[in-house]
């Protein structure tokens, strides 16, 4: 879609816990492999960066290999390398931009480093139609932001959140409630069977910085209910539902407000937490009482993937960019 001649890239992506691998030609999933580290990280109930690296170390010749044979397509074959270069934890990124640079230096390959998060504003184009502008709620475990997507490459960030991601607060409501890493899936499937009226948790809404969001006080609530008689007693079932519709409230307002503001007539919603089922309702819902139009990617391109970087990379290939082998590895690269 950004090029006539069909380009195919290659994506790398190590910048958390996953270690994934892609073959995208044009707007065609070639391959993409992800392993996941969640059976490492899960005794610790969360990621504990130093064994994230090492996992990735061990897993990304292996991955991008099969990657690579599952495409059917050789090295020499390649159009270019994409690959994540921030925001991340920078041992992990090292992993995957240090390969990647081998790669691409040994066999002479274009390489362009990609924003993770550009990756995941940009995945559900491989799947969907959207012409541009929208609005995008990114809301992963390490992101909560939302941005006015103006073109391919022109994104404006709106707000953020001021502490926890929304995948955090997930992932720590599953912690405190006895449950495993990564709890946002955990949370989902419980609150299916839940009253999502049962508790009635705060929504924090900002007095200063107009599209920004804060969980931190959901989170405390939460902590503060476990504790009392009701807490103790009510179905975790209940307590799910009742928390998940108070994080889905949280992200949906600022979001249609944006759609609002802008005068805009489309939304994304991408990231670990678009996986969320009460938020993809929610937002459907949202878009056809609004009249907006609403794209949200499958499941396997909300969460980190390699798919995303290939795709974002085909763009900025096509447009002639490449990246030096000095590209470093940016722990808080911004959109
Ligand atoms: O985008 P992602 O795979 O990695 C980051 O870049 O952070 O997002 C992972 C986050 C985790 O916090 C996980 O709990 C959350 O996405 N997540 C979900 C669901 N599936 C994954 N949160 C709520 N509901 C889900 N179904
Ligand atoms: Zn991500």
């Amino acid at each position: 879609m950004f090029s006539k001649h069909k380009l195919t890239v290659l994506g790398i992506e190590t910048s958390c816990d996953d270690t994934a691998a892609a073959v995208v030609r044009d707007r065609q999933i070639l391959a993409s492999l992800v392993s996941s580290q969640d059976a490492v990280h899960s005794p610790y109930g969360g990621i504990v960066p130093e064994l994230a690296s090492r996992h990735h170390a061990g897993n990304i010749v292996p991955i991008v290999d099969s990657a690579l044979r599952q495409a059917d397509v050789g090295v020499e074959a390649l159009d270019g390398i994409a690959v994540t270069c921030g925001p991340g934890l920078i041992g992990s990124l090292l992993v995957g931009l240090s390969f990647a640079k081998a790669v691409a230096f040994a066999h002479a390959i274009p390489l362009v480093g990609i924003n993770h998060l550009e990756g995941h504003l940009l995945a559900v184009l491989l799947e969907q139609d959207m012409a541009f502008p929208f609005v995008c709620l990114l809301v992963s475990g390490g992101h909560t932001c939302l941005y006015h997507a103006r073109a391919p490459g022109a994104y404006e960030r709106l707000g953020a959140t001021r502490d926890d991601a929304a995948g955090e607060a997930f992932d720590k409501a599953a912690k405190m409630m006895g449950f495993g890493y990564p709890g946002g899936r955990i949370i989902d499937r419980l609150a299916r069977q839940g009253e999502p009226a049962a508790v009635a948790f705060p929504r924090a809404r900002l007095k200063t910085g107009r599209y920004d969001l804060s969980f931190s006080g959901l989170k405390t609530a939460l902590r503060q209910f476990l504790q009392t008689s009701q807490g103790q007693t009510l179905a975790a079932a209940d307590i799910a539902a009742s928390y998940q519709e108070a994080v889905v409230d949280m992200l949906l307002e600022p979001t249609l407000r944006a759609t609002r503001d802008l005068d805009l007539k489309r939304i994304v919603v991408s990231g670990g937490v678009a996986a969320n089922s009460r938020l993809r309702t929610r937002m459907g819902e949202e878009g056809r009482r609004h009249g907006l139009q609403v794209a949200v990617p499958s499941l396997p391109l909300c969460t980190d993937n390699a798919a995303m970087i290939a795709f974002a990379g085909a763009r900025r290939l096509a447009e002639g960019q490449r990246a030096a082998l000095d590209l470093n590895a940016a722990a808080s690269l911004r959109l």
